[in-house]
């Protein structure tokens, strides 16, 4: 079972959307790209579904998951619950990187503080997209290992396995294990081959 996340960076005209255009805008372009995983990796497109807290919901046994920056959106689908996160790596204060990993984390995650962090942080949060429960349960997730492209989370006495990808200045992970993950970045200027067809929020 390949896992194929697509990420995309967001052209800069939409960059410029504000309020509730801009939010809707993302949502747009993460389902956009969580369609292309559906179509690259064989599966139906997702309806969107998501329940009263905007968990997403498997239609006809196909997971997906999304999730966006101002900059990039990240997009994918499994026969198997999944989870994904993107941010752009930017400056961080102390209390931030403190508050989103501790000492012995940032040893396991190794190098630079601020890369450090946003591999963290992106790792805990799809973890807790997956488990959903959000970011109410940060307390609770561990980077347990790290390798280059890779982490273990345990949140609430299970490991999950998360796997990175570096695009353009932006760190995304998605669960599963790196083996099983093949990434498609696409950036401003592609052609995408793929065009999905764009559905609204299916709410029960
Ligand atoms: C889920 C959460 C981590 C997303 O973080 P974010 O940086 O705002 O957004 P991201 O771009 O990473 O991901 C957004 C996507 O995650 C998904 N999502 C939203 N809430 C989710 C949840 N509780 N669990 C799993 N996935 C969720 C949606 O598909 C969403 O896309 P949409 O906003 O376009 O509909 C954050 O919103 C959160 O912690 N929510 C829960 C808060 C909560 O329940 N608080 C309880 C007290 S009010």
């Amino acid at each position: 079972m390949v896992i194929r996340p697509y990420v995309m960076e967001v052209p800069l005209a939409a960059q410029g959307l504000r309020g509730e255009q801009r939010v809707e805008d993302l949502t747009l372009r993460g389902r956009d790209a969580a369609a292309m995983s559906a179509m690259a990796s064989g599966h139906a497109v997702p309806q969107f579904v998501v329940d009263d807290k905007d968990r997403p919901q498997p239609t006809r046994g196909i997971h997906w998951a999304i999730a966006h920056s101002s900059t990039m959106v990240a997009g994918v689908t499994s026969v198997e619950p999944v989870a994904i996160d993107v941010e752009r790596i930017r400056p961080r204060a102390d209390y931030q990187i403190a508050g989103a990993m501790d000492a012995e984390e940032l040893d396991i995650l190794g190098g630079d503080a601020v890369n450090a962090y946003f591999c963290a942080w992106v790792a805990k949060e799809a973890v807790l997209k997956l488990a959903g429960v959000g970011l109410p349960g940060l307390s609770r997730c561990r980077i347990k290992k790290a390798w280059s492209d890779h982490a273990v989370v345990s949140f609430d006495g299970i490991d999950y396995p998360v796997t990175f990808a570096f695009f353009s200045g932006h760190v995304a992970a998605v669960t599963g294990r790196p083996e099983l993950v093949q990434w498609t970045f696409l950036p401003e200027d592609s052609d995408a081959e793929l065009t999905p067809p764009r559905g609204g929020a299916v709410l029960f």
